[in-house]
């Protein structure tokens, strides 16, 4: 059976909009979503994508019908790094892996990394403390990205990683771009051929993966007593044979959470920051909050629950530069997505960036209110019209761990700083692996006596 013909552009060899795919993704998104709203299909030559921007249509392909869905080939560049980890594996490697990791990532677990996380974020402010004295100029994005790293490294593998906490990110952040460039090249030598790029790729894949090793080793060797998650990985055991998980399997793991555990936060925190630093009125009713709820005493678990417009802010900024902009998957059967028919094979692309930005579902849809968090109206909207962590049986493990980190960060940055941004102009966003900020977030900080 022949299903109705999906929309989309026509002659796309010669379409100015399919030009864009590789240089603007963000600006060929937007135009698709455009001309063919909540479904487009792009086909030539060997290609054959399906990119959907309806939330009916991605509930289908997340929830409803995933078992029909595995992810697109991109992930298996991924996989260069982070081995068969819960992001990149699939059926019932993942099941029995995410059933494995599930209990070390509940709310209960991670509310108990309170104390780390908090630690870690003091050690950021009293850093910052001592800039302020001076000239009070910090780029935001590289903070986020070494105070995320920082309680990663903490939480995930005890405080062992910090003499090597710069080895550990120059690699990661090598390795992360390296990444990035081979998911865009039409031909990529496979990493058995000797060019210059791939020796040094694995030679800092041999950095990460010699430090992981080592921290396996020596903490089986002391016993699990920290109480981090890798005490928590080491020692989970498989439901159907009470055994724990191999080695290889541990350290594709680490790296996983490693890798997806802190960029995304640190990106979703720098856009944060920046858009509150653009609107005087949020950053006064936060400084009030804060203020309110936690005065200038030490932040407790208990006030962050009560931190509702912080949290709104969060959620927000997530809304219009969601760290996961894009992500693909590709069909095992042929199924179907209302009328259309969608064939095995094809490679279905769903973009956050563009669902949280469409002015269908969203009221002033490129506006930053995180007001419109309280409103009845998104309390009770489709929920795969938002998705920053995705949805369905693969949404984000990691979900409750940044949602909490972040509060944290921005209770404390709020209620020690004043800050503004000193860019040019406004920053430029950089579609990534994540979405980033292309060169950096200047701010100037004062510190609030
Ligand atoms: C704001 C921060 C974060 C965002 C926006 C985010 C977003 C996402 C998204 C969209 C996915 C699904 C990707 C796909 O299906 O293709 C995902 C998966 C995943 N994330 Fe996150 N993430 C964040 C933080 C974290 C943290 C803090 C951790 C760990 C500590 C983490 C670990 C993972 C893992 C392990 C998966 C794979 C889950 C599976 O397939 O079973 N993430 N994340």
């Amino acid at each position: 059976m022949e299903g109705k013909k999906i929309p989309g552009p026509k002659n796309i060899l010669f379409n100015k909009d399919v030009r864009l795919i590789k240089d603007r993704p963000l600006m060929f998104l937007e135009n698709m979503n455009k001309n063919f709203p909540g479904i487009t299909q792009i086909k030539a030559l060997h290609l054959n994508i399906v990119i959907i921007n309806d939330p009916k249509y991605i509930r289908l392909v997340l929830q409803t019908n995933q078992k029909q869905y595995v992810k697109s080939a991109i992930y298996n560049k991924l996989k260069l790094i982070l081995g068969e980890g819960l992001v990149t594996s699939e059926g019932d490697l993942w099941k029995r892996q995410r059933k494995l990791i599930q209990p070390s990532f509940h709310k209960q677990t991670i509310f108990n990394l309170f104390e780390t996380m908090l630690a870690s974020t003091n050690d950021m402010i009293a850093e910052w403390k001592v800039v302020a004295k001076k000239d009070g100029k910090l780029d935001f994005s590289e903070e986020m990205m070494q105070v995320t790293l920082d309680i990663i490294s903490k939480t995930m593998l005890g405080a062992e990683v910090k003499s090597e906490a710069k080895i550990i990110r120059n690699s990661l952040h090598f390795i992360g771009n390296e990444v990035n460039v081979k998911t865009k090249r039409i031909f990529d030598f496979p990493l058995w051929v000797p060019t210059s790029s791939n020796l040094k790729f694995k030679s800092e894949r041999k950095v990460l993966d010699d430090i992981i090793y080592k921290i396996i080793g020596d903490r089986k060797k002391e016993g699990n007593t920290k109480g981090d998650l890798l005490d928590m990985l080491m020692m989970a055991k498989y439901e159907d044979t009470g055994e724990s998980m191999p080695p290889k399997l541990l350290r594709d793991e680490i790296m996983t959470v490693f890798t997806a555990g802190h960029s995304t936060t640190a990106n979703a925190l720098t856009w944060t920051f920046y858009l509150i630093s653009q609107h005087p009125e949020v950053f006064k009713k936060l400084k009030k909050e804060v203020n309110d709820i936690v005065g200038n005493g030490e932040i407790t678990f208990q006030h962050l629950q009560q931190l509702k417009y912080t949290k709104a802010c969060f959620n927000e900024s997530m809304r219009l530069f969601p760290p996961v902009w894009i992500f693909g998957r590709k069909a095992l059967e042929d199924n179907w997505m209302g009328d259309y028919l969608i064939k095995k094979g094809t490679n279905v692309l769903i973009s956050p960036y563009i669902v949280h930005r469409s002015p269908e579902f969203w009221k002033d849809a490129d506006k930053f209110e995180p007001n419109r968090w309280e409103t009845e109206e998104v309390k009770e909207m489709d929920k795969f019209a938002y998705f920053p962590f995705a949805a369905g049986p693969r949404m984000c493990i990691g979900n409750n761990f940044a949602l909490f980190e972040a509060d944290i960060i921005i209770a404390k940055v709020i209620q020690n700083f004043d800050f503004e941004y000193t860019g040019k102009s406004a920053p430029e966003v950089y579609p990534s692996t994540i979405l980033r900020v292309k060169d950096g977030l200047p701010m100037k900080i004062k510190e609030i006596v």
